[in-house]
């Protein structure tokens, strides 16, 4: 098995690392860097668990290869909150109003909705709320905890107006 030397930015640390070319990404993120909040779980792109950004981008982390994050700057979960501890607006909404049971889903979620509200900064009330509920069309909470993420969403969207 061929094996590749990558040099990478995750949450702002430097990382280089040999992996092999069938490496996830996300495999490589939880078992190589220790990046834990990452969550793997259909593996087939469907469930948004495993959500991360790649060079400011939502991306499914078990769709790409470890080798083609060489270069990039990724944020996980772990890197969305303050170097002091203080939340994201996101992470706070979704504390706010229980928008999680399990808590597993919730990583890609709290990525794909920074995500949103990064790219539609000055974006106002309803349409904030739409460009965040059609995001969520591609994550599946396996304990159906939609309505808490439905309530957060519309605490971001109040916040943004
Ligand atoms: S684990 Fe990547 S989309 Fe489900
Ligand atoms: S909170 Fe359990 S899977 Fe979503």
């Amino acid at each position: 098995m061929s094996e590749h030397r990558i040099d990478l930015t995750v949450n702002g640390l430097r990382h280089s690392a040999r992996v092999e070319a069938r490496t996830g990404l996300g495999e490589f993120l939880r078992d190589a860097l220790g990046y834990t909040g990452t969550h793997l779980a259909c593996e087939h792109g469907v469930c948004g668990a495993c959500t991360v950004m790649v060079d400011g981008v939502a991306m499914r982390s078990c769709l790409m290869l470890a080798v083609q994050a060489d270069g990039a700057e990724v944020t996980t979960v772990e890197g969305l909150a303050a170097p002091d501890g203080t939340l994201h607006p996101v992470q706070q909404a979704l504390k706010d109003n229980f928008g999680l049971q399990c808590g597993f889903c919730t990583p890609g979620v709290a990525i794909t909705l920074a995500t949103v509200t990064r790219d539609n900064a000055g974006v106002e009330g309803a349409a904030m709320e739409e460009a965040l509920t059609r995001a969520m069309s591609g994550h599946i909470c396996r304990c159906t905890g939609y309505q808490g993420i439905r309530r957060a969403i519309r605490q971001l969207s109040e916040t943004a107006r």
